[in-house]
């Protein structure tokens, strides 16, 4: 049995000899841009239409090259090699999700919470006006409660799938994976873990329970804040591969060639960046830890033995590049502490090279009221890190900075 090569190694690799690998060919994939090709006669069209080439919004080409690169990392030793498609947005990823699983006898989607904001949103929004119905299970904040036990008392026969995020989103918890896919496939249901906080050389979904996987390519993925994306890689053993092909041909949710040539390009520096962010953001919760200046630090396994063991289980290599804080001044304390920063800037995204921060309240849970916020544990003085490649010691001592402006105010 030959070795598999790490996550990493694979990335770092993406791309390169595809296609023409004679001597003095490109080494990586050159952007190609045509939106159609031109054929000598009907017998070259016919075979052509079966593939992906001819048109664009098939998805072949530089696309083509972007899916391959992701299966290879999401593909678990031993298991089938699951299928994908890269799409114009992390949401276009999941709107092409639900069109596999939700039908008529399975119309419900049970939405594991805290999650993306716009999981819920697209679902009940624009999907309920469709006829998808959603139901919600809200994970406590302090990390406790039995999340499989949580899912399956929601999980009756009319749910088509089970959406859940790796790790919560502002609060920085971790869902345990495995016991949601259980309640999921126990209801006969397909599981959507969108994995973006948590790349594949952090985390495979599909070792864990995962029928469908989501990434918004948009963030660590492509890791440069240029690049709007998405992938959806589907379990090739799952009947919902059988559409993949003929609904993303359909839907028209593909993905540009320049886009996927640049979220190629930063793909191949992925691990190495997950690595660094990860590292970083494990010494930036340490250092946040006794902080006067702070209510609460949220990284994954802070919170407790449970939290802990269970960070250790899923999470072995590094448990991410996302934290948050929150003030105890609340948002006057927030605002200084982000005007503090000298080199941080304030970003509603996340997953860039550099670190970035940002505001929930104002952002990503604008929507809310005050007390819907407060009751989910996202406070006023809750601040969201997604921390980049940077020296150590330059985060902390800028931090540190902002820190001291927060307290003056
Ligand atoms: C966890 C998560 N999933 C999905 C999305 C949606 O991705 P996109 O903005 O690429 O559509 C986001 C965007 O912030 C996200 O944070």
């Amino acid at each position: 049995m030959t070795r598999p090569v790490d996550p990493s190694t694979t990335a770092a690799r993406a791309g390169l000899g595809v296609g023409d690998t004679g001597d003095g060919a490109d080494l990586v994939a050159p952007l190609n841009l045509a939106s159609v090709r031109a054929y000598a006669d009907l017998a070259s069209v016919d075979e052509a239409m079966d593939g992906r080439d001819v048109y664009r919004r098939y998805g072949g080409g530089n696309p083509q090259r972007l899916e391959e690169a992701m299966i290879e990392l999401e593909t678990v030793p031993g298991r089938a090699v699951p299928v994908a498609r890269v799409t114009s947005s992390g949401q276009a990823a999941l709107l092409l999700a639900s069109t596999l699983v939700v039908s008529t006898s399975r119309p419900r989607v049970v939405v594991v919470r805290p999650c993306y904001g716009g999981t819920d949103s697209l679902l009940s929004g624009p999907l309920g006006n469709l006829g998808v119905r959603v139901s919600t299970v809200d994970l406590p904040a302090d990390g406790g409660g039995d999340h499989g036990e949580l899912v399956a008392a929601a999980a009756g026969p009319d749910v088509g799938a089970v959406v859940v995020d790796v790790i919560t989103n502002p609060l920085i918890g971790l869902t345990d994976v495995p016991a949601v896919a259980a309640a999921a496939h126990d209801a006969g249901a397909a599981l959507i873990v969108d994995s973006t906080f948590t790349p594949p050389f952090l985390f495979q979904p599909f070792a864990h329970g995962a029928d469908l996987v989501i990434h918004s390519l948009t963030k660590h993925l492509a890791g440069h804040s240029d690049v709007i994306g998405g992938v959806l890689l589907v379990d090739s053993t799952h009947e919902a591969s059988d559409w993949l092909d003929a609904n993303a041909r359909l839907l028209g949710v593909n993905l540009s060639p320049f886009d996927a040539w640049l979220a190629l390009r930063g793909l191949r520096t992925a691990g190495l960046r997950i690595e660094r962010g990860s590292e970083n953001a494990a010494a930036l919760a340490d250092f946040f830890a006794d902080r006067p200046e702070l209510r609460a630090v949220y990284y994954p396994g802070v919170s407790g033995a449970r939290t802990a063991a269970l960070a250790e289980r899923l999470l072995p290599r590094g448990r991410g590049a996302m934290l948050s804080i929150d003030l105890a001044g609340g948002r006057t304390a927030a605002d200084a502490f982000i005007r503090g920063l000298a080199g941080v800037r304030l970003a509603p995204s996340l997953g860039d090279v550099a670190t970035t921060v940002s505001y929930p309240a104002s952002t990503s849970h604008r929507a809310l009221s005050p007390q819907q916020r407060v009751a989910l544990g996202i406070t006023d003085g809750l601040v969201r890190i997604s921390v980049g490649i940077e020296h150590i010691d330059d985060l902390k001592a800028e931090f540190a900075a902002a820190l001291v402006a927060a307290s003056a105010g």
